[in-house]
Formats: C-alpha cells, sequence, structure tokens
C-alpha cells in the first residue's frame, strides 16, 4: 500500500532566536531534519514531502536528497494549512504519515507502528503521557470505550481538559483520501486563528472511521525542539543513548555523560575513552586504542594499540587521517587531512601533521610541523623543524628518507629530498637535495629582502 510521509518544517521557531532556520539547528551533529528524514529512510515510502517556510532555500538546500520532494508554505496560517500544501503531491489511497522537522528523535519502529494500525483505513494518533503538558492539544476520550474522540490545542481547552495529561505529540498517520477532504474543510475559527490539523480527529469521529491513540514509549522520542534548553536536553539524551550502546559493546567511557559522538564510531575490543572527548564523522578505533581526556577525533582510523594521549587534535576532513598500530600522539599534537601515520609513530606536543606520510617508527616529538611530507622509518625529526612547503602559490614535496636525522630549529625547503641516512644539523636551512648518509648544515646569512637562504652545503 502506497506510503506519503509529511515533515512539517515551516514554522519560525522565533525562541532559538537564532537566524538558522530552527529545523537546522544541529543534534549530535546532524541537522534536526536530517534525524527525521533517516528515521524514516527504512520505511520506504514512495515520497518523503518537506513542507517548508521560514528559511525554505536554507533549508531545501541543506537536505536535497534524491526521492525527497519540498513544498513550500507561504505563509504559515498553520499545521492544517501546511498539510493542505502538500495535497496536490501526495499520492495513492494508501497511508500519509506526518512528522515533525522538530521531533528529531523520533524512533523507526514508532512510525512503523503508527503506519501499521492505520493500514489505509483508521486515523491514529501518537500521544505522549506528560508530566506537565502545557501547551500541548488534549487528547480527549471517550469515557466508556476510551476510544479518541478529539484532540483540543492548549488554548482552546476548558479548565477540565486542561487536567488532562494525555498529549498529542504531532505525529499521525491518516488514510490518505480521506485526509486530502478532510484538509479541505478545516476552519480557523479558535484561539489561534489557525488551521488546526488536529481537527480532522473530530472530522474522522463523525464520519465513524477508527481513530486510535498509540502512546509513545518514551518522552523523549517526541520532545521537538523550541528553544536552546530543549535542543540541549535532547542532545544529551541522544549522547547518553549512543554511550550505552557502545558500552554494552563493550567500550569503557571513562564517564559517559562527558562523551560526545556526532557521527559514527567503530571500534573493536578493549577500547577506552577517557573524559571529555568529541568524535565526529567517521572514526574507527582499532583494538586496545586509549583516548586520553580532552581529544576532538574527526574522520579518523586508528589502528590497534595506537595512544592517543590528552588533548590532541585530529580532523581529517575530507581526505581522512589514519594512524598506524601502536602508535603515540600527543599529548597537544595537530594531525590534519592526509596525515598517514605507520605503525610506531611518534608525534608528540605541539607537531602538525598535514598531508604527509610518515613511515614507521618515525618520530617528531616537540614544537614541529610536517606539511606535504614523505617521511621514511625510524627518522627523528627535531623540535622546531619545519617544512617550508608553500611558496606563497604552490605546494610542494618534501621527501626525507629512512633514519634521517633532522636537528632542532630547521627549514626544510620544499620541494626537496633528503637522502637515507642524512643528518641535518640544528638550525639549517635546506633548499638543496641531500645526499644519503651525508651531513648538511647550511646556516647563517640570509640575503636581505631577496628572502632565499644559502644553499645546503656538503661536508
Ligand atoms: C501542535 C499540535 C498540538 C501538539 C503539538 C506538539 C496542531 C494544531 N497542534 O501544536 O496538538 O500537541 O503540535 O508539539 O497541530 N508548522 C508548519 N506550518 C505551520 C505551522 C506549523 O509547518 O503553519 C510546523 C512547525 O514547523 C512544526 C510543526 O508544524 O514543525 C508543529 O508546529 P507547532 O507550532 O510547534 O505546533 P503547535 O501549534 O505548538
Ligand atoms: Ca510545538
Amino acid at each position: 500500500m502506497a506510503l506519503n510521509i509529511v515533515i512539517m518544517a515551516a514554522g519560525k521557531g522565533t525562541r532559538m532566536k537564532s537566524a538558522t532556520p530552527k529545523v537546522l539547528h544541529k543534534l549530535a551533529g546532524r541537522s534536526l531534519l536530517a534525524h527525521v528524514l533517516q528515521s524514516c529512510e527504512p520505511l520506504a515510502a514512495q515520497a518523503r514531502i518537506v513542507i517548508t517556510g521560514h528559511g525554505a532555500e536554507q533549508v531545501e538546500a541543506a537536505v536535497a536528497a534524491p526521492g525527497i520532494g519540498f513544498v513550500r508554505q507561504m505563509p504559515q496560517l498553520g499545521t492544517g494549512h501546511a498539510v493542505q500544501q502538500a495535497v496536490p503531491v501526495l499520492q495513492g489511497e494508501g497511508t500519509t504519515l506526518i512528522l515533525n522537522g522538530d521531533v528529531p528523535l523520533i524512533e523507526t519502529a514508532t512510525a512503523k507502528a503508527l503506519i501499521d494500525a492505520c493500514a489505509g483505513h483508521a486515523l491514529v494518533l501518537l500521544t505522549v503521557d506528560l508530566f506537565d503538558p502545557t501547551g500541548y492539544g488534549r487528547i480527549i476520550r471517550d469515557p466508556d470505550d476510551d476510544g479518541v474522540l478529539a484532540i483540543v490545542e492548549h488554548k482552546d481547552a476548558t479548565p477540565e481538559q486542561r487536567l488532562i495529561h494525555e498529549g498529542y505529540s504531532g505525529m499521525m498517520a491518516a488514510p490518505t483520501g480521506a485526509l486530502k477532504r478532510w484538509v479541505g474543510q478545516l476552519s480557523n475559527a479558535n484561539a489561534q486563528g489557525e488551521y488546526y490539523l488536529t481537527d480532522i480527529v473530530a472530522m474522522a469521529v463523525a464520519e465513524g472511521l477508527p481513530v486510535l491513540g498509540i502512546k509513545a514509549h518514551s518522552e523523549t522520542e517526541v520532545l521537538g525542539v523550541n528553544d536552546p534548553v530543549q535542543l540541549a536536553q535532547l542532545e544529551r539524551a541522544f549522547q547518553a543513548r549512543q554511550a550505552e550502546d557502545l558500552m554494552r559493546a563493550g567500550v569503557r567511557l571513562a564517564d559517559p555523560a562527558r562523551f560526545d559522538l556526532r557521527g559514527t564510531l567503530t571500534h573493536g575490543q578493549d577500547v577506552e575513552i577517557d573524559v571529555n572527548c568529541v568524535f565526529e564523522g567517521r572514526v574507527e578505533l582499532g583494538d586496545g586504542v586509549r583516548i586520553g581526556a580532552n581529544c576532538v577525533i574527526r574522520n579518523a582510523r586508528i589502528a590497534a594499540g595506537a595512544r592517543i594521549h590528552e588533548f590532541t587534535h585530529i580532523d581529517g576532513e575530507a581526505a581522512g587521517a589514519s594512524i598506524g598500530e601502536g602508535a603515540l600522539i600527543g599529548p597537544f599534537a595537530r594531525l590534519r587531512p592526509g596525515a598517514q601515520l605507520g605503525a610506531e609513530v611518534h608525534i608528540g606536543n605541539f607537531v602538525e601533521v598535514k598531508n604527509s606520510t610518515l613511515a614507521k617508527g618515525a618520530k617528531a616529538n616537540h614544537l614541529a610541523y610536517l606539511g606535504d611530507a614523505t617521511v621514511g622509518e625510524r627518522v627523528n625529526y627535531g623540535a622546531g623543524a619545519i617544512t617550508a612547503n608553500y611558496d606563497g602559490a604552490n605546494k610542494h614535496r618534501t621527501t626525507i628518507g629512512d633514519d634521517v636525522h633532522v636537528g632542532s630549529n630547521c627549514v626544510l625547503v620544499a620541494p626537496v629530498t633528503l637522502g637515507a641516512g642524512a643528518t641535518i644539523g640544528g638550525g639549517s636551512t635546506i633548499t638543496k637535495d641531500v645526499n644519503p648518509g651525508d651531513l648538511a648544515v647550511a646556516r647563517g646569512k640570509q640575503v636581505a629582502l631577496a628572502g632565499w637562504a644559502r644553499p645546503a652545503k656538503k661536508r
């Protein structure tokens, strides 16, 4: 049976006090709307239609993908008016599921339960028992058989109705044909002068259609985001859920309340993560990996036995970063896109590595920069050494052979190659290739203004 999904996302979200449309605010690194779209992806709908209004262009650009359609609602005259805009694109006689773009943690299983209960002929509401139902539409049930009779909006409710703690979550599944007909009959004669989608409940009851209320099993999955407080509460709830899943899978988190995953984290056995770490994008941790406190790690693969010490920042961006088995990184290290570190590499404090390959056992332990470099095995790269890889217009490579020793405070002016086993004296500026095994010392007089250094001197 045909399934349409309508996601309402035209509202303004005034209380976010932000120029960003509300549904584009991020929860665990993805927009609220992206969460909703993702949770209904497995439902295999023939169409996922997003109703946009405030910030429509931005919203549409942010989530555009095959199989996602957009309908604009201008101006926004209420949830019933929102669904009216979608009527022309609703297909078939099956079921239409209505979700909210600002209720990000709706679970696929719950959405599926609504669709199954609807089966193209019943109106099914997702409801929730709330400690404080202020602001919510109240579910009015028949005292005799508990059947749902109507939803009354908070502002239209009588004092007695306001005592009801069962609220409407804003999500429902409806028979598509009937829904189209009902939303055409809505009026805005109510406290807010809006077209309420919730008024279709009384219409269904009047037509003798079955109206069911299914209760959400957690408040979290029906909570909407209206202000930064609610956004932070849902973020914590989501992070707690992820942290628990990881711990159940054997990852030892020093404190699940101080753990943030904004993406996917895959892991082997015996992995330990200290407090205040943030993982973003795709991160892979091999067996026995240890992550110290206060690390930020994005788009990286960390092989078995590697240790990432405190305050390390790894950002592979699109290119990714990889860290070999048994490597020691940090504290205070910075790995950037294209950093590919072999087994047992050591990168110490205040060392930056970008677009560089370091072979097994290479070490840069203090205050150094390696950019666009190929570094051989067992190289020792001294404190204050840098690759001058950028001439203001182009980037050039530096190649450092196996067993090279680069002394402190060296400038390797790329393109340049240091042959295997060469030694570069401390304080040298190297502008010419150095032969394998040679000692190169090049320092001193810079030519004023011209800005070039004396070529490497061979001894
Ligand atoms: C709505 C329900 C209420 C329910 C509550 C749950 C109605 C009339 N009321 O209340 O029973 O308890 O949700 O949070 O449906 N939107 C549009 N276009 C509009 C108006 C809203 O797209 O013209 C979107 C909003 O962006 C939001 C969703 O619809 O994603 C709900 O809007 P909101 O204003 O939060 O609904 P309420 O009126 O508070
Ligand atoms: Ca609301």
